[in-house]
């Protein structure tokens, strides 16, 4: 089986992707510090696949541990890296911790890479380059924005150091930058899903963890913006669809003429905040206790992908809606709880 290293792998959108790592073939050997996941997650990857994940447990801004994982468990057909902080909010009040955790461990990366010869690598990036658009649905040729928080700044950067390192033909580095837009769900099987470790910061496992009866209420941060209800809107994709996508990108790259592409991967839909707390309720029957609250700072107002060009290239598109997400993250949360 062909290696794929997964930093982060024990992440949400990791785990989910190194299932489907194995489910094409592919043998995922994970990365990942548990400074925001949980070895719990090695398990479930076991309980779907069969297969026991190799993990090393380290961090990625450690040039020395990622040479030596590189060294001891490569060749690798390619990189998937994950390994990231990833919440809006948090960043805006911790920007250090931001700029040195998600531009460090890039860059380690990329040296590792160069250094061990491996060429493709796929970053996962973010909706939040773009910042607040000035025309929805967004495109890839959408200009970056201002980013509206030091999270979605270190995006544009990474993003540029990863172009830069693919342009510069000695290194013949391939890449695909992945913009996610919201990742929400869970694996249908229960067996793995979102774990926020503390008070959530996303809407959906705060929703899933309020209707559990752990958290009092959903506030529901700003219902004075510029949309339809008020509320702010996102474009919510289920994480399996978000995981799928994965593959089809590390196939992308086999082609030798592929350098660096930046592709969206949303549904192309937008729903409001409320709407999802409304499409919770509907679909699980359960009591969602939730009020309206302040904005939240660095929040977009609203925001949608245009998923065409993902289409096209990958040959890839989203199978899953959001009431099939909500459900599926209900069901997580039920095992969990
Ligand atoms: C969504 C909406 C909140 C919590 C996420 C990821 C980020 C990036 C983009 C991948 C906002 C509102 C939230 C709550 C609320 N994805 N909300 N009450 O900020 O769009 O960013 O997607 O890279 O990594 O974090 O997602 O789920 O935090 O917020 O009203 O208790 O829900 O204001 O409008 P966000 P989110």
């Amino acid at each position: 089986m062909k290696k794929v290293l997964v930093t982060g792998g024990a992440g949400f959108i990791g785990s989910h992707t190194s299932v489907e790592l194995y489910n094409a073939g592919y043998l995922p050997v994970l990365l990942d510090n548990f400074a925001n996941s949980d070895k719990r997650v090695l398990k479930g990857i076991e309980a779907i696949t069969g297969h026991t994940p190799i993990c090393h447990e380290g961090d990625c801004t450690d040039y020395t541990f990622v040479d030596r994982i590189f060294r001891e468990e490569g060749p690798f057909e390619g990189v998937i890296h994950f390994a990231a902080y990833k919440a809006v909010n948090e960043s805006v009040h911790h920007p250090l911790k931001y700029y040195h955790n998600n531009l460090q461990s890039t860059e380690v990366l990329l040296t590792a890479m160069k250094k061990h010869g491996c060429s493709r690598l796929v970053f996962s990036s973010s909706c939040t380059v773009y910042g607040q658009p000035a025309s929805l649905p967004v495109t890839e040729e959408t200009p970056f924005q201002r980013a509206n928080s030091p999270y979605g700044f270190t995006k544009q950067v990474c993003e540029r150091m990863i172009s830069d390192v693919a342009s510069a033909s000695v290194t013949g580095l391939q890449a695909v930058l992945l913009r996610y837009f919201n990742p929400i769900g869970a694996h249908p099987s229960g067996h793995i899903g979102e774990l926020p470790l503390g008070k959530p910061e996303n809407l959906v496992p705060y929703i899933t963890q309020t209707a559990a009866g752990l958290r009092d209420e959903v506030v529901i941060f700003g219902n004075d913006y510029d949309t339809p209800d008020g509320t702010c809107v996102r474009d919510y994709i289920h994480v399996v669809d978000l995981a799928e996508a994965h593959v089809a990108a590390l196939r992308y790259l086999e082609h030798p003429s592929r350098n660096c592409e930046a592709l969206n991967l949303g549904t192309g839909e937008g729903n409001s905040v409320s709407e999802v707390v409304k499409s919770f309720i509907e679909e699980t029957g359960a009591h969602l206790p939730y009020r309206f609250g302040e904005r939240r700072p660095g929040d977009v107002e609203q925001i949608w992908a245009s998923a065409a060009k993902a289409a096209d290239l990958l040959k890839w598109h989203t199978k899953r809606d959001l009431r099939e997400a909500l459900r599926d993250a209900w069901n997580w949360q039920q095992k969990i709880s």
